[in-house]
């Protein structure tokens, strides 16, 4: 039997990186889109690459870029994908403010190109397309917690762009009859995720504090929550959506929300040591108070131990605010329900915020021990 054939768009990002995995695991051959860079960006689908040369591969990466309509109808042309992922995205909603622009051409128009390519290259009876939509359309939230039904409020340029590409993918759908979905997601983290969002930065601080290597981090805004699941289970929610008879669109989410101030004490607690809070606003500040020495000891290391010992003693603030990190409109609480995945999909998550931390603090620890950091002058 013929394999099945997979476009991913975004493959070198964290989503990109679990799904070609996932789909080479159930056989299929992926080819993936990636921006030419002026430095190899593609460390997080290093184990899954094949020389070029190789008979046969199941793993097959173009250049491309979103904001290129051509270059996309190109590719869509030699591969005749029986599926597409577009997760490719600039996906911070921080930086959308600063290029908001951008954002709008590559997260809204970008999928409006891929879909045109499927209809102009007569693909619609043949390739089926899931577009990553995200749970920031709900923004200024509506009701608590969010699913299919409740409706949008985005309050970013990310998000509004993301609004555009939601309804171009229905409108295709149902104009089109294409097999063409939209995965609302909420966050999704792991030990692959952007260094810049939330989770990772607190992991990758909590780590290098252990390690002696940072003395402290500077946050945004403590108070907003969010459903954080892993990856992992929502790359299969992916799939899912795609070997469904009919499409249609589906929240993936844990149901469970955790503010801020309490992944970064969840974080700590990971390696033993107790965080508290002091202050308001702009002047609030958080300290280490306290140290389980032997979880201490098991998840870092006896060498690391006198140093934080001594850090607890003499200075132990390691988190301050700046408000450079704030938005200039947030979006204080997103959780979903996502019981239309799990009756129709039978999508469930495996992971829950705990296991989560754990797994991300251990792989940055893992990570700051082992990893020789090459920094040579430039000049
Ligand atoms: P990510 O790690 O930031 O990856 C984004 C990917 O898109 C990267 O491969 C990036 O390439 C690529 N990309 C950016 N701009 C592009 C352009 N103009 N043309 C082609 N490729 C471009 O994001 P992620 O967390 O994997 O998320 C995947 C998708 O799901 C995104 O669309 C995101 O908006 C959406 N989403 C994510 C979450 C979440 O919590 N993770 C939740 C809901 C929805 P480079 O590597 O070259 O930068
Ligand atoms: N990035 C970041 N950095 N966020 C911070 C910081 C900080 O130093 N301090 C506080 N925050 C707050 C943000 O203001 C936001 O309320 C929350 O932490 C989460 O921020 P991010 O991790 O950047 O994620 P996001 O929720 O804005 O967006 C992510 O999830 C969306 C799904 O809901 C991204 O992956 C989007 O692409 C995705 O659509």
């Amino acid at each position: 039997m013929c394999k099945k054939k997979a476009i991913i768009t975004g493959i070198t990002g964290q989503d990109g990186a679990y799904l070609a995995e996932y789909l080479i695991s159930k056989n299929y051959i992926v080819h993936g889109i990636k921006r030419r860079s002026s430095i190899f960006n593609t460390e997080r689908i290093d184990h899954l690459y094949q020389d070029p040369h190789v008979k046969n591969p199941n793993l097959i990466l173009h250049y491309g870029d979103l904001t290129d309509s051509m270059n996309l109808t190109r590719i869509l042309q030699e591969v005749q994908p029986d599926e597409i992922y577009n997760l490719a995205a600039m996906s911070h909603v921080g930086v959308s403010f600063d290029t908001p622009e951008y954002t709008a051409n590559a997260d809204g128009i970008g999928t409006l190109r891929i879909l045109e390519a499927i209809r102009l290259l007569n693909l619609v009876k043949k390739t089926k397309i899931y577009q990553a939509s995200t749970s920031e359309l709900y923004g200024l939230v509506r009701e608590i917690p969010q699913k299919e039904t409740t409706p949008f409020y985005p309050r970013s340029p990310y998000a509004v762009a993301k609004l555009y590409a939601y309804w171009i993918t229905i409108n295709y759908r149902e104009a089109y009859k294409m097999h063409a979905s939209n995965g609302i997601l909420f966050n999704h983290e792991s030990p692959i995720r952007g260094e810049t969002f939330v989770t990772r930065k607190v992991t990758r601080a909590v780590s290098r504090i252990a390690l002696g290597t940072q003395e402290k981090v500077f946050m945004g805004n403590l108070s907003s929550k969010r459903d954080w699941g892993h990856a992992k289970d929502y790359v299969k929610g992916m799939y899912l959506i795609l070997q469904q008879e009919e499409p249609d669109d589906y929240v993936l989410a844990t149901g469970i929300a955790t503010e801020i101030r309490d992944f970064i004490k969840m974080a700590f607690l990971e390696i033993g040591i107790k965080i508290i809070f002091k202050g308001k606003n702009i002047d609030e500040k958080g300290y280490m108070v306290e140290l389980d020495k032997n979880l201490f000891e098991k998840n870092v290391g006896l060498k690391y131990l006198s140093n934080i010992v001594k850090r607890i003693k003499n200075n132990n603030l390691v988190i301050e605010v700046d408000s450079s990190y704030f938005r200039p409109t947030e979006v204080d609480i997103l959780v979903g329900d996502a019981s239309k995945a799990y009756k129709k999909l039978g999508w469930k998550p495996e992971y829950n915020i705990k296991s989560l931390v754990s797994e991300m603090v251990k792989s940055d620890i893992e990570l700051f021990k082992n990893k020789v950091i090459n920094r040579k002058k430039y000049f």
